[in-house]
């Protein structure tokens, strides 16, 4: 890595500036947090949006030690992508990540040199930060009653979790130039045992072939990811497999999931009255086009990349969905919207011109983190906090049909006009009265 620095552990070194006086807020009347949460700044609109939310919506209320890292693209370059380091270890140490979107450099993004200047085409922070933490990654869609989904039926939240290790990302593959035999074959590390040998093909002509795999400890860690979840949500949890085909590959999800199911959740999940249940793949893509939504759906690392993208169609607006990381033990979790930067409205904001941008994702992406920062510290005073804060935000658009204008073209379509929706800033300031309404009424 071409890093300017080229010092591990700079970022340590260096004091990252707050984006926000804190000192002005005072401590009066403020909710108490006994322990701090990982703030993991961003870029571009998203960067922008983050402030305001944390100076509007957060820090007039909660008086909590914000751990401060600054993963926005031009800090990452500067300490050679150890902020985003740094950063996975706080959340591992403070068990609480509350992260705003980032640019994942590319080709193109290293040619805006004007505007970044990039030393290396850095890798995404979402995936340094899975691999220092581990843990399984949810998406789940935020369910307004004014905006009309495109699955009307569904009236709450399903939510996603993708195995996100192996299967076809991990495969080998080839292509066959003509006839010939395909073979697996096991070689054990135990040279007491033989290795072992499959036929898998023989090519008449030219074609193609793949071998792939996983592990018993990423398939375990992501079942306890999802049991401990549907037990977080009081959701039923469905698990999706192809098991009347693969039913080696596919038949161990099944059995781990069973197996830690019934040695570890059973109990639990009999007393909230929800229920783990194993279905083929086709029955739940049917069964949850017909359902009103409100399960947990544990998929494989392929259906859930695909699946994933429809359920966020399904739900109304990429601004409406939010994302998030369990570890299997359940502690340590950490909250972001599920969609990017938002390049295009930054750009737009960059020339001074108007951006309307929905907020609505960033904002549960701090009242899901707080939320689970008070059930950790089983600080009732902050879980009601994020109840009002996610309320004021779906009373906004729900009951005051004040929304940005993605919501507002899901509701008029073509005849959308500049009156129906409200700006960036607007928005939030709307959600902020509210907010301070909906409190001083409490
Ligand atoms: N989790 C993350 O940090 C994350 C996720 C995806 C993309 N990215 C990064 O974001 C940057 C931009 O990526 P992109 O343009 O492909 O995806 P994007 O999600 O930022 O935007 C794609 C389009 O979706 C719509 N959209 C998305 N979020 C919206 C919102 N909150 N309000 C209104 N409209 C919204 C807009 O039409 C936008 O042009 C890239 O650099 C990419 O690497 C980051």
């Amino acid at each position: 890595m071409l890093s300017p620095v080229g010092k591990r552990g700079l970022a340590s070194l260096v004091r990252f500036p707050r984006a926000i006086d804190l000192k002005k807020y005072g401590t009066q009347a403020r909710i108490k947090v006994a322990n701090p949460v990982v703030d993991l700044d961003g870029d571009e609109m998203t960067r922008i949006i983050w402030k305001m939310i944390k100076e509007e919506l957060i820090l007039p209320y909660v008086d909590v030690d914000i751990k401060y890292y600054d993963l926005g693209l031009p800090n990452r370059d500067k300490t050679g992508d150890q902020v985003t380091v740094d950063a996975a270890n706080a959340i591992k140490k403070y068990n609480v990540g509350i992260k705003c979107a980032t640019i994942t450099p590319d080709e193109a993004r290293v040619k805006e040199s004007a505007e970044y200047n990039l030393h290396s085409m850095y890798r995404s922070p979402n995936g340094t930060i899975r691999n220092i933490l581990g843990g399984t990654i949810f998406r789940e869609p935020i369910v307004l009653e004014t905006v009309p989904k495109i699955v009307p039926g569904w009236k709450e939240p399903i939510i996603m979790g993708r195995h996100a290790f192996g299967d076809q990302y991990k495969a080998t593959d080839f292509v066959a130039p003509g006839p010939g035999k395909f073979t697996m074959t096991f070689t054990p590390d135990d040279p007491s045992s033989a290795p072992q040998t499959w036929d898998v093909y023989d090519f008449k002509g030219p074609g193609v072939g793949m071998a792939m795999y996983n592990v018993d400890e990423s398939i375990s860690g992501f079942a306890h990811s999802c049991f401990q979840l549907a037990i977080s949500k009081k959701a039923p949890l469905y698990l999706s497999t192809k098991n009347t085909i693969l039913k080696k590959y596919d038949g161990r999800f099944m059995q781990i999931f069973q197996e830690i199911y019934d040695s570890h959740y059973k109990k639990s999940f009999q007393d909230l009255n929800i229920w783990y249940e194993h279905r083929l793949i086709d029955d739940l893509v049917a069964f949850a086009l017909k359902s009103k939504g409100g399960f947990v759906w544990a998929a494989k690392n392929y259906d859930g990349d695909v699946q994933s993208d429809i359920l966020a169609q399904g739900f109304g607006s990429l601004g409406l969905m939010t994302s998030f990381l369990i570890t299997p033990d359940g502690k340590t979790m950490e909250t972001e919207a599920a969609h990017g930067t938002v390049t295009r409205h930054y750009r737009e904001h960059q020339k001074g011109n108007e951006t309307s941008t929905n907020s609505i994702a960033s904002i549960f992406a701090w009242s899901r983190g707080l939320a689970h920062r008070a059930k950790l510290d089983g600080n009732s005073k902050l879980t009601e906090f994020t109840a009002s804060l996610e309320k004021a935000t779906l009373d906004t658009v729900d009951k005051d049909k004040k929304m940005t204008k993605d919501l507002a073209l899901a509701i008029h379509g073509d005849s959308l006009t500049r009156s129906h929706y409200v700006t960036t800033t607007e928005f939030l300031s709307l959600v902020a009265q509210r907010l301070k309404t909906n409190l001083n009424q409490d």
